[in-house]
């Protein structure tokens, strides 16, 4: 039986293009897709873009543009960018689609005949950065003195006839739930906010706005269009086709994960399971937050000029070097830092170094020694049990550390092994034996072929190109890259592909070394 695994990265505004901050959500829930589906998961991955509200119709007005014409050019570049990417997404949802508008108005419905909205009017602040009501209690002082958002965010005074969510009356639930799943939310810092947020109460939320009309209209009452959250939100059901219960992509609902950055956590752990909670729905199985990268020591802004297009770094680095980069150089769910220096360094040392030339080394001792012909398995000593034991338990510690959003670990995993292989092949230094005792030559490189088709495979998911790239240098067939075919050995025999080197080292134009 296949079990159905569906993993999410937010629909990204499409009020600016593109940057390495929503790479990262989308990079970290591709590998989680392809690792599950190499485990034979029955997976669902959904990305896609976010196309109402205030702030997108302010950029479209500001480039001159309509609405949906804007969205539609910046929605195609988050799309290529993607693409660019290697993100391996099922479905590329967007909130201006019909099948989404339906999906939203319906869930809405829902939450209305469950007496879960009501009319009123709200007067109160706005943050149109954030699109997030804040109450007077959360504003801060800002630079010039005035109030702001926590998150810097300018607020304006809002005062227009509302719908209410009764968000008030799901506290307690909330709290009980979060209790009760203590997986539903993490990492631990963002769950700890969560719940202390909750408890200090919870307002009714305003879910729709007269102020402006780009947006999906209020079922039964025109004048308003839907707060862009709850439109948003929706999309996780709309792109299952619901409410059509009986569509086959609603199988993979309730969703296995919610991947967001921190900053849309309370939207996501506070507001969307209160929707669900209202509509009837089940609720999805976990919600985890990432953390948000600087630059070179800065916070990412247009007024520095310092906005990365992860386009740009894959053109100069190449994509598997970035792809491991943003996972590998602080634990998933922290904050990080891009630096020049610190991706050079991860790709020479990590990439390079510790795997590319124990590729190297051991497919061109094959080729030179063994006429490029894969030597059968035979006969293990210790060393080669322990080395390959080691390879053997990554599949099942990997997926532990992905069910746990671990990413990182998961890497380091990966990479205790591949040091391991390291000190394996100098301490029995194979290209020595050639003289000496040919016979256990073509053992030791038999191993390292082995461990090193266990690492590829194991890294597919992170690095599909190279690791494509790798697996076929190691003669592993196409169908012999899920997970399971680890269980049975390749055939002895098989006629290696001339070796060629997977990790360039990088070299600075203007670094004299
Ligand atoms: N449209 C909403 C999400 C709706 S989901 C139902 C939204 N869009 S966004 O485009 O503003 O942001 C999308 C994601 O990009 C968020 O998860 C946010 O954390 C992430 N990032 C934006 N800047 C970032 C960094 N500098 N670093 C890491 N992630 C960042 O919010």
């Amino acid at each position: 039986m296949t079990r159905p695994f569906y993993v999410t990265t937010p629909i990204y505004y499409v009020n600016g293009a593109p940057h390495i901050g929503h790479a990262y959500t989308s990079v970290a829930a591709d590998v989680l897709a392809r690792f599950h589906r190499l485990a034979g998961d029955d997976v669902f991955f959904l990305t896609g873009t976010d196309e109402h509200g205030q702030k997108v119709e302010q950029a479209a007005q500001a480039a001159g543009v309509a609405p949906k014409a804007f969205a539609d050019r910046v929605s195609d570049d988050f799309r290529s960018m993607a693409d660019a990417m290697a993100i391996s997404y099922d479905d590329f949802i967007r909130t201006t689609e019909p099948r989404h508008i339906e999906g939203a108005q319906a869930l809405w419905r829902k939450v209305a005949d469950n007496d879960a909205i009501y009319l009123g009017a709200y007067e109160g602040w706005y943050a149109l950065r954030d699109e997030c009501f804040y109450g007077e209690d959360e504003l801060i002082t800002g630079p010039d003195g005035q109030k702001v958002a926590p998150t810097g965010a300018p607020v304006e005074w809002v005062k227009e006839p509302s719908y209410f969510f009764r968000l008030s009356a799901f506290q307690d639930r909330l709290l009980a739930y979060y209790e009760a799943n203590p997986e539903f939310l993490g990492p631990h810092g963002m769950k700890r906010e969560i719940i202390s947020f909750v408890k200090q109460g919870l307002r009714d939320l305003s879910v729709s706005r007269t102020s402006f009309n780009w947006g999906i209209p209020v079922p039964g009452d025109e004048q308003h269009v839907m707060y862009v959250w709850f439109d948003a939100l929706a999309n996780y059901l709309s792109a299952l086709d619901y409410p059509n219960t009986d569509a086959a992509r609603m199988r993979f609902w309730p969703a296995s994960l919610h991947l967001v950055g921190k900053d849309i956590a309370r939207f996501h752990a506070i507001y969307w399971p209160a929707f669900l909670m209202a509509a009837g729905v089940e609720l999805p199985q976990k919600i985890f937050a990432n953390g948000w990268w600087t630059i070179e020591g800065q916070k990412m802004s247009k007024s520095l000029g310092n906005v990365v297009d992860p386009r740009d770094l894959v053109k100069e680095f190449g994509l598997d070097a970035v792809r491991f980069f943003l996972l590998r150089e602080v634990p998933f769910g922290g904050d990080s830092d891009l630096s020049r220096k610190s991706l050079i360094m991860r790709n020479n040392v990590e990439l390079a170094n510790d795997l590319g030339n124990l590729a190297q080394r051991t497919l061109s001792l094959v080729a030179r020694n063994c006429g490029g012909i894969l030597p059968e398995r035979r006969a293990l000593t210790e060393e080669d049990t322990h080395l390959l034991g080691q390879v053997a338990v990554l599949r099942e510690l990997m997926a532990s550390q992905m069910d746990r959003c671990a990413l990182t670990d998961a890497l380091e995993d990966v990479w205790k092994v591949i040091r391991a292989c390291n000190a394996y092949i100098d301490h029995q230094a194979p290209w020595a034996l050639k003289k000496t005792d040919p016979e256990r030559m073509n053992d030791v490189l038999r191993v390292l072929v082995d461990a090193l088709r266990g690492i590829a495979t194991m890294l597919q998911p992170f690095m599909p190109q190279s690791m494509e790239r790798m697996l076929t240098q190691l003669g592993v067939a196409e169908e012999e890259r899920i997970f399971a075919a680890l269980e049975t050995p390749l055939p002895g025999g098989r006629v290696l592909p001339a070796p060629q080197g997977i990790f360039p080292r990088y070299v600075e134009a203007a670094d004299p070394a």
